[in-house]
């Protein structure tokens, strides 16, 4: 299994573990997926879009992640929590009428923005990291 995987299982388990949600427990599962499509049941979600003018360039991509990414570390410096929520704008479809965004824009992404509820046992859950070395090469540093 590839590492990327395992971590992914790895916070799985953590997460469920947390939730106290069994592997047999088909019905909160299934829930727990639900939740991203809910924008984790967040006040708000901020839907990133962008002409469609200006799609199909890595440019314009690369602007509105690190756009997002602004408003995100501008949240979090504010006590707000945000889940940057690719699962929110799979059923774009239905984003698009309830949002009203129009034909010629492209949905991107969706934050799930709010105040963060520390009681909620998912949150305190930590995920681990790969070291910087483990997938960063540095050069001209040595000794
Ligand atoms: C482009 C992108 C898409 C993401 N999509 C999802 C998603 O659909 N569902 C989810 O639970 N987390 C998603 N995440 C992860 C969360 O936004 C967040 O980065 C992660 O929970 C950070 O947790 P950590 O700091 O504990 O690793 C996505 C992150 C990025 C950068």
């Amino acid at each position: 299994m590839p590492v990327g995987r395992e971590r992914q299982v790895g916070i799985a388990k953590d997460l469920f573990t947390a939730m106290g949600i069994a592997r047999e427990d088909a019905a909160r599962r299934q829930d727990w997926v639900l939740r991203g499509f809910r924008q984790f049941d967040a006040p708000v979600s901020l839907v990133l879009t962008c002409d469609r003018a200006l799609d199909g360039g890595a440019v314009c991509h690369f602007d509105l992640g690190a756009l997002f990414y602004g408003i995100v570390l501008a949240a979090w410096d504010r006590g707000l929590g945000t889940v940057i929520n690719g699962q929110g704008i799979m059923r774009s479809d239905i984003v698009r009428e309830v949002a009203r965004i129009p034909a010629e824009e492209v949905i991107m992404t969706c934050v799930a923005m709010g105040w963060p509820d520390e009681e909620f046992a998912a949150n305190g859950v930590k995920a681990r990291r790969e070291g910087v070395g483990e997938f960063a090469r540095f050069v001209g540093f040595e000794g």
